[in-house]
């Protein structure tokens, strides 16, 4: 059964509405369905901190409830609105976002523009992200076993897989991270916050030619130059591989450069010692074999020649697939020379000072985002 559209519109659609683009009580696009500030207003008990569920590079994210019980993640997008599409164009292109569909891949339901306040609503997902609930610390790290970190790594290859080679035209993510990785309440790994990019105005000036993604699971090429590609998501993924099989930081200390958890990677595999970094929370109870085939495909994704790392399609095909690739030539990894540097290099750049863009990229810049 479909759920029935709310009856009101924000000022916007009812605009459009006069012009017949979406009609009254209608979802627009598919499923996608625009929101009143009211209707959101009401969902989050008024924004009410207690439904807090997060906060990222966007603004704050909410818990909330639509009056057919469903459940809803509302993100409240605090860039500035000059830096943002205008109206028409940041609805159709989040309708068209709204129309991918993937198991891996969170689901948009809608969103809202009131006024300068645009917000955009989600499937609500339980286990919130793989940050909050599976890093940090061993309590929590416990209660993954290795079939669950499997599941998990193989769901996001499919999901990043299903951006980069099914959709036409294909999505680089640009910011894969454990922040971005959300978990459904069966632990499936759902990707979200793919297509954001598009949303901000002058996309390929504010976002191409800076960074866009997170420090510590940028590919060298785009940190250094803003070279993106499906090959610096695929970077950035085997980061976030070594990290589900290993239970490591990105980076554990701002400080100390030589914890960076590729260079470790790296200098376990040198030293033919890679099953060292498996987890030990997992107390042995891990197939040996796959967990280093795992790790060998992370050290294959971030390796520096970026035409060198597989695709997806074949990063799904070596994790699902029963041979092992003992033999493989995994050739030296990239890192970002110095990520302080790079850091403090943007926050004082004049450039990112004035202009609205500035906004978004220093707050991706932020220390909260090196973290892990
Ligand atoms: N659909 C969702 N369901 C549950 N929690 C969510 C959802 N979307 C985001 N969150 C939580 O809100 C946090 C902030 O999200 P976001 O604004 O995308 O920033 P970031 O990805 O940098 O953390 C996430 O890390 C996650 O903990
Ligand atoms: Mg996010």
């Amino acid at each position: 059964m479909k759920i029935p559209f709310f009856s009101c519109f924000s000022s916007f659609t009812k605009e459009k509405n006069n012009n017949n683009d979406y009609p009254e009580g209608q979802i627009h696009n598919g499923s996608f369905r625009l929101f009143t500030y009211n209707q959101l207003k009401l969902a989050t008990r008024n924004f009410h901190s207690s439904e807090k569920v997060g906060e990222g590079g966007f603004g704050s994210v909410y818990k909330g409830r639509l009056v057919d019980g469903s459940f809803v993640a509302v993100k409240v997008l605090s860039v500035e609105v000059e830096s943002m599409r205008g109206e028409r164009e940041f609805v159709a292109e989040l309708a068209t976002l709204a129309n991918i569909k993937h198991q891996n891949l969170v689901s948009l339901k809608g969103c809202c523009v009131e006024g300068v306040h645009r917000y955009l609503v989600y499937n609500y997902m339980e286990n919130n992200s793989l940050y909050s609930t599976f890093l940090g610390s061993e309590e929590r790290r416990m209660r993954f076993n290795w079939e669950t970190r499997r599941d998990i790594s193989i769901g996001v290859a499919r999901g990043l897989d299903f951006l980069h080679e099914e959709l036409k035209p294909h999505i680089v993510h640009r910011d894969i991270k454990a922040k971005n990785i959300l978990l459904d309440w069966n632990f499936t790994p759902k990707v979200s916050d793919f297509g954001l990019a598009k949303l901000l105005r002058d996309e390929a000036s504010h976002i191409s030619t800076r960074v866009a993604g997170t420090l510590g699971y940028l590919a060298p090429e785009y940190a250094n130059s803003g070279q993106v590609s499906r090959k610096s998501d695929v970077y950035s993924f085997g980061v976030l591989l070594i990290q589900i099989v290993s239970g490591l930081a990105v980076v554990d200390a701002y400080e100390d450069i030589e914890r960076f958890i590729v260079e470790k990677a790296w200098a376990a595999y040198q030293s033919n010692n890679l099953i060292k970094l498996v987890d030990p929370m997992l107390n042995m109870n891990f197939p040996e074999e796959e967990a280093l085939k795992f790790l060998k495909v992370g050290l294959l994704c971030v390796q520096e020649t970026a035409k060198l790392r597989p695709r997806m399609a074949e990063v799904v095909e070596k994790l699902t697939n029963k041979t092992n690739i003992k033999d493989v030539i995994i050739s030296k990894p990239g890192f970002v020379a110095d990520l302080r540097n790079i850091r403090i290099k943007n926050q004082n750049s004049p450039q990112e000072t004035g202009s609205a863009g500035a906004t978004f990229a220093s707050s991706i810049w932020s220390l909260a985002n090196l973290a892990r």
